[in-house]
């Protein structure tokens, strides 16, 4: 069994929800139309009492566990993409998965590669199957941003939501990933990165002098990420030696609807091709694919032999696609 598939999918959205118009009542200086119409957003979801990236991570983990029929002491790798820790430092959020979940006592670690987290803990994980002990690998993405964002700062407050998405991926007779490429450059480090700044104003109106937070120049982040998706897919595909027809699914990272629109114009991707749930849940950051793929999977979308792309693109600056054949039916 040489080969690695997802054999399972799941997801975890906090239980608030917040709409643009929420947004404008709590007093960001915004509009329903302005963040419709630059972003595609229409509402995003947001921790509260009770919730947290381990929350919604383990969440997401159990869903993906039953979805995929394998036992937790059956799981010998759990990674979770975040850079939104539980605990800054440690223990990291993947070893309290493990602990909550009833998983072994098997390797776990977080991967930090922003919006891009996801495709790195899925190569990641292929490797630990197929270089090593373990038959299934729990790879988890789970953000919650609105801790890391500035309140007061309307140019990010309402692109980010939380939540988190969740896949086993398994040993495999046939092939179910097929194509992988990862990239990083961070000479682009600056242009969306957290730091400290001027005092973080919390969703709740409070203000935190020590808390970084999310900075982004918004303009250039959309052209990097336009040129990077279009060369890493175009890559992708030529690599897996097959055209954007062949394609079933395309999931990118849900940052923003232009930017999808435009890159699968870019790559001649028809637009009934594109999954889309940035409407509903804005940009959860690593965990946005594999919500999406959770969202097609719930609407009966996937079938054995499907071709899904999935691109990620993020802070670092780091992007990257992965192709899979889904071989659940
Ligand atoms: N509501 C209303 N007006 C806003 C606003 C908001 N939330 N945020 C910014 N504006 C204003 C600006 O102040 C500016 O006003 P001005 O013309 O009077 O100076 C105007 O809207 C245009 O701002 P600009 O930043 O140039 O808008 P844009 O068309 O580039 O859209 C983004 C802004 C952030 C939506 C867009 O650049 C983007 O999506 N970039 C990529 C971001 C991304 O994907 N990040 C995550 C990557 S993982």
């Amino acid at each position: 069994m040489s080969y690695v598939a997802i054999t399972g999918v799941g997801s975890c959205l906090p239980k608030r929800q917040v709409t643009n118009d929420d947004l404008v009542a709590r007093g960001v200086d915004t509009s329903d139309d302005w963040i419709r119409d630059r972003s595609g957003i229409g509402a995003r979801h947001i921790v509260s009492e009770g919730e947290s990236t381990l929350t919604l991570a383990v969440g997401a983990g159990r869903m993906a566990l039953a979805n995929a029929g394998v036992a937790p002491e059956d799981i010998g790798v759990v990674i979770v993409a975040t850079s939104t820790q539980e605990y800054a430092g440690f223990p990291s959020t993947a070893c309290l998965v493990q602990h909550e979940l009833g998983i072994g006592s098997v390797p776990a670690f977080d991967m930090a590669a922003a919006c891009t987290g996801f495709n790195y803990a899925l190569t990641t994980a292929h490797h630990f199957i197929t270089g090593g002990p373990a038959k299934h690998a729990l790879v988890i993405a789970a953000d919650a941003l609105s801790s890391i964002i500035n309140w007061a700062d309307r140019g990010t407050c309402v692109l980010f939501g939380d939540g988190a998405g969740a896949v086993v991926l398994s040993a495999s007779d046939s092939p179910g990933i097929l194509s992988e490429q990862l990239y990083s450059d961070g000479s682009l480090g600056d242009i969306l990165k957290v730091d400290q700044g001027e005092p973080r104003e919390t969703f709740e109106g409070t203000h935190d002098a020590l808390a970084p937070y999310v900075f982004m120049e918004g303009r250039k982040v959309f052209k990097v990420a336009v040129e990077s998706i279009v060369k890493s897919v175009t890559h992708c595909l030529l690599d897996a030696g097959i055209t954007a027809d062949d394609l079933t699914h395309v999931v990118f990272h849900q940052a923003n609807q232009r930017i999808m629109s435009v890159v699968g114009d870019k790559l001649n991707i028809a637009p009934e091709k594109l999954a889309m749930t940035i409407e509903k849940y804005g940009n959860t950051s690593a965990a946005s694919i594999p919500i999406t793929l959770d969202d097609l999977n719930k609407q009966g979308a996937l079938k054995a032999g499907d071709l899904v792309l999935m691109v990620g693109f993020g802070g670092g600056f780091t992007w990257a696609t992965t192709l899979v054949k889904w071989t659940k039916s």
